[in-house]
């Protein structure tokens, strides 16, 4: 109807096409309370393939440039995105791992067996000072994730003590031998890892009284507030949620959520690289899907927590593929294109508007592994087209979330259909209005008018991340086919901004 009588008024007045804007946007830029936290734009890294060894560490006598073992490459670009925490050591490593292994003399440090990735034996060269001194580094806060599947409460309790306890104990001083004074500031603990599967196999109902446990003997030290996160349920089991919130609920500042996109089944998932039309369309279809699990999970913690003061932390999220042919299946190595980034900027999009519960998350995983935003082969480096979301994004951290409503055309393939565009607002400090657009569209751009209520608008400038295909993504001989360039498809005439958005791209518009 709305388009026939579109045709209509070009028929009658001759008003052309382009000037007839297909998707409309109305921002209240007046209007917004909710902060979007800086640290849904976190990270995870776990003991696993090439994410923290060859990744991050490759130890002080490499000829890779590093800065005590940790190579500067990695670190200067992750500062770049403004990192804001990293989740450490796992992942299902971290319910097999036993810190202590981890401290002291490099070479006197016992080894253990990764039996989760790929059997590799572990020699933990990389421990609690590295990681904490990786996280000086980038200038970001730690989120540590304990053993609660074969560990102790004694052994965590001790971790947290060892860590964060400015004065004379055991814990304390053993830090000290080990040649670190003063005590770290680490707040985001995390009380083990899918406790409904490698983290334990156990019921809702057990773990929510393990949690417990764990939790009282978890200490706050002087200044040192920990902000306990329990673990969460696995995508759309909302059950988990249910039994958590309602038996440990005001024992935790956060409960996470873990949920992988997938394209096809968890025995065939489909390549990082050769995927057709259909395939992609399911890749983004099921991307939404974070949406609905945000929404339902939501609604379950309003019922014993309506004030939110817990936390919605979805702690591993991502597209999940076949590993590169040719690469060990354990290490979960995977090229990322185009796709992924678009799958990055519609996630970020909607974690942006549940930023009322949802208080940080971390996409897995950072370096070599998933859909990581690095990749490295012995000295080399190179940033994905996931990287660039995250450093075009960048601009929301802590900024407030403008509110936004949007009709716009919808994507169409093979007699389904999607929204074609993924929209969120912010406004920063200085009073800057930034608006995330993702054309998940690969084969039409997408004309938007939009309004932006309560501001006079004064310039629009943009930048854009897109490729001529889909499947496009950079190596380390082309590690710039995917980046990001300027945007002039943004203009502001007589107070109305009017965007156009190439095919399959995502826009960071900054607005003043
Ligand atoms: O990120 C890879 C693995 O996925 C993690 O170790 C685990 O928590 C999840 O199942």
């Amino acid at each position: 109807m709305k388009h026939s009588f579109l045709f209509c008024l070009i028929a009658i007045f001759g008003i052309p096409v382009s000037v007839l804007a297909q998707n409309k946007l109305v921002v209240n830029a007046d209007q917004g309370h909710e902060i979007i936290s800086k640290h849904i734009y976190g990270h995870f890294s776990e003991h696993l393939g090439h994410c923290i060894y060859g990744g991050y560490w490759v130890g002080e006598n490499s000829p890779i440039p590093n800065t005590r073992g940790i190579r500067n490459d990695v670190v200067n670009a992750l500062k770049e995105v403004q990192i804001p925490n990293l989740r450490w050591p796992g992942g299902c490593f971290a319910d097999e791992y036993h810190w202590m292994d981890g401290i002291g003399p490099r070479n006197q440090r016992p080894k253990m067996v990764n039996t989760h990735w790929g059997g590799v034996t572990e020699d933990n060269s990389f421990g609690t000072h590295e990681f904490l001194d990786l996280c000086e580094q980038l200038g970001c806060e730690p989120y540590i994730c304990g053993n609660v599947g074969s560990g102790s409460v004694e052994e965590m309790s001790k971790w947290v003590e060892y860590i964060t306890f400015d004065g004379e104990s055991p814990m304390a001083n053993l830090r000290k031998q080990n040649g670190r004074e003063k005590p770290w500031k680490v707040k985001f603990w995390g009380v083990g890892n899918e406790n409904w599967g490698c983290g334990g196999n156990m019921t809702a109902d057990f773990y929510a009284d393990q949690y417990r446990r764990y939790a009282t003997y978890c200490r706050n030290y002087g200044s040192n507030q920990l902000y306990k996160i329990a673990g969460g349920a696995n995508s759309g089991d909302y059950n988990w949620t249910e039994v958590l919130m309602k038996s440990a609920g005001n024992q935790m500042q956060g409960l996470s959520l873990h949920h992988y996109t997938l394209p096809k089944t968890w025995s065939d998932k489909g390549s990082a690289t050769q995927f057709d039309e259909a395939e992609y369309f399911t890749t983004i279809e099921k991307t939404l899907f974070m949406e609905e699990l945000l929404t339902k999970h939501s609604t379950v913690m309003d019922k014993y927590d309506p004030r939110k003061r817990v936390g919605l932390i979805p702690d591993e999220w991502g597209v999940w593929y076949n590993v590169e042919p040719g690469t060990n299946p354990g290490f979960l190595y995977q090229q990322n294109t185009l796709r992924d980034a678009i799958v990055a900027g519609i996630n970020l999009n909607i974690f942006n508007t549940h930023c009322d519960r949802v208080k940080m998350t971390n996409i897995a995983q950072t370096v070599n592994v998933l859909q990581a935003v690095i990749l490295t082969e012995n000295e080399k480096m190179l940033l994905t087209p996931t990287y660039w979301v995250y450093w075009l994004y960048k601009v929301h951290q802590d900024a407030v979330l403008l509110p936004v409503s949007f009709s716009c055309n919808q994507y169409e393939s093979n007699g389904k259909k999607i929204d074609a565009v993924s929209v969120s607002a912010s406004k920063d400090a200085s009073g800057k209005i930034h608006i995330s657009l993702v054309n998940i569209d690969p084969n039409k751009e997408q004309r938007i008018e939009g309004e932006l209520r309560g501001v006079t608008l004064k310039s629009v400038s943009g930048k854009a991340l897109t490729s001529a295909k889909i499947n496009d993504y950079n190596t380390f001989e082309q590690p710039n086919t995917v980046s990001v360039k300027d945007f002039k498809g943004a203009k502001i005439n007589k107070g109305t901004l009017s965007v156009t958005l190439p095919a399959k791209s995502v826009i960071m518009l900054e607005i003043e």
